[in-house]
């Protein structure tokens, strides 16, 4: 079970090959036979040695003294000379490497297959070409974001032939709506009649977490697994949206209207948000290790960045911000959860009792009290003041659990994990206060509606599903995946 949460939500390196393979067009076109004119360097070469050689030879790891992220660095060579001699194939050494049979070959044997010919041949045609960079292009230019910049994001699907899975929902601040991520886009759906409203395209593949700001602005973070993140701003009610068979379609890709700020730029996903209870506040974590804080005191289109913490040794897989708006909690991967001071920059505490990955956080409103869940499947409580010590009794969910919240109003918490349900619990006891069952997949996202009379809930196999906190009713349940229709059921 535990493989497949890695593998299938969060895991970096099986979503890189699928992304690769299904998604980037630079990638599919790599594998095309050599071009026809001549060939690129950014386009043609550069996404070859991107997917088969920058795991080993990036600035940091520099296998051979070989990095080989800019056009420049590459040519430098590393132990050995520039491995190119321009217009010479035959005697270029990158060539003798990668048709080399024996030892020696790149990339290395046990590492992986030889590169196919056809790739081969596209770079020994650049050579011949003369190993030129494209105009334009700064030598120095770092090739991983050369790639990114030129990739395009394909435009939602007109209908789902598989239930998207659901990673991030929110309500709408009437308490009317939910906003669902959804494949490169965001949907809005009016919760009392079930009807999709509006779509709104986006560049992230997925959607991990959302935040409303203040000023009635969406914050969202996200990313295409192992190749960037982003944490985006968007303005749902702007721009003219296209409608279609009664949705209004809009593009927070391109329309500036949309989409209003880009907070960061990430090399991986972005997994977690939270904003501070004052909204001055909005921080977020990911795959690259780091949190990031900014200041919204000027607005979200003067957001400053504040700090960037790297306090955790693997992904940062959940903030939550203390009611001071001093301290931030942090749940990560590396089997931790920890307090941050914002004001002095430093770690105040470590709390290790999960003794495996740590998937959320939250703190109670008193400040008193901080929560967290994880790959352990306990729900556990701590002094996030004094001494960082756990406060038993914990809540045991039976498989591994993915988030806490706290309730808007009363002291309740809720959870949802990988036993398929949604679970309220007295935050002041911990004593399980309602199980809502009635999702047939692992549930991996929850959230109150802000006046706290609703819990809404997001599953693996795209069911989305609204309850009473009051009583536990179900209120309703749909599929958040445009144009599915369940006669076709979801192979997996
Ligand atoms: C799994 C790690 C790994 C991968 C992947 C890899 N390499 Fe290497 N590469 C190495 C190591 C280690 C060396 C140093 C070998 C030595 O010094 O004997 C090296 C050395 C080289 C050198 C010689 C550099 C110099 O100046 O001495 C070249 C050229 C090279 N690699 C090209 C490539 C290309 C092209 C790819 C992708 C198709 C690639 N490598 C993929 C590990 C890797």
């Amino acid at each position: 079970m535990r493989s497949r949460y890695c593998t299938c939500v969060f895991c970096a390196a099986v979503a890189l090959t699928l992304a690769l393979l299904l998604l980037a067009p630079r990638a599919v076109h790599a594998q095309a036979p050599p071009p026809k004119g001549p060939a690129s360097f950014i386009n043609d070469v550069a996404p070859i040695l991107k997917e088969n050689c920058f795991a080993c030879h990036d600035s940091k790891k520099r296998k051979g003294k070989f990095d080989m992220t800019t056009y420049e660095s590459f040519r430098k060579g590393g132990d050995h000379e520039d491995p190119v001699v321009p217009g010479k194939p035959d005697e270029s050494h990158i060539i003798d490497l990668l048709t080399e049979k024996g030892a020696g070959r790149m990339p290395p044997k046990e590492s992986g297959e030889a590169l196919p010919p056809a790739k081969i041949a596209v770079i020994e045609q650049w050579i011949k070409e003369g190993a030129t960079l494209d105009a334009g292009t700064s030598p120095k230019a770092d090739l991983v974001r050369e790639l990114r910049a030129r990739w395009q994001p394909p435009a939602p699907l007109a209908a789902y032939k598989i239930p998207e899975k659901v990673t991030a929902l929110a309500f709408t601040p009437d308490n009317q709506k939910l906003v669902v991520g959804g494949h490169h886009e965001l949907t809005v759906w009016d919760i009392g009649q079930v009807k999709l409203e509006k779509r709104i395209a986006t560049r992230a593949e997925r959607v991990y977490a959302l935040a409303w700001l203040p000023d009635g602005l969406l914050a969202v973070a996200g990313g295409r697994p192992g190749q960037e993140g982003d944490v985006r701003v968007y303005n749902l009610n702007a721009g003219t949206p296209k409608i279609v068979e009664g949705v209004a379609m809009l593009d927070g890709v391109n329309d500036k209207a949309v989409m209003v700020k880009q907070l960061l730029e990430a090399d991986d996903s972005v997994l977690c948000l939270a904003l501070s209870n004052d909204g001055k506040k909005l921080a977020s974590g990911g795959c690259d290790r780091t949190v990031h804080v900014w200041d919204l005191t000027g607005g979200v289109t003067n957001a400053k960045e504040e700090q960037t913490i790297e306090n955790h040794a693997d992904w940062v897989m959940g903030v939550a911000f203390a009611p001071n708006g001093q301290h931030l909690l942090t749940a990560s991967r590396d089997k931790t959860a920890k307090i941050w001071d914002l004001k002095a920059k430093e770690s105040l505490m470590t709390f290790p009792d999960h003794q495996n990955n740590v998937y959320g956080v939250a703190m109670k409103a008193d400040g008193k009290t901080a929560y967290s869940v994880g790959e352990d499947a306990q729900l556990r409580r701590w002094n996030p003041v004094a001494d960082g010590k756990a406060i038993p009794p914990t809540g045991g969910h039976g498989k591994p659990a993915f988030k806490v919240i706290v309730h808007p109003k009363q002291p309740l918490l809720a959870t949802c994990g990988a036993d398929q349900t949604v679970r309220i619990w007295n935050a002041d006891t911990l004593a399980a206060v309602r199980t809502l069952s009635g999702h047939t997949d692992w549930v991996y996202t929850v959230a109150f509606s802000p006046d706290g009379n609703l819990v809404a809930s997001g599953s693996w196999n795209g069911e989305v599903k609204v309850w009473k906190v009051a009583d536990g009713t179900l209120v309703k349940s749909f599929t958040g995946s445009p144009g599915y229709v369940a006669a076709n059921p979801p192979k997996k």
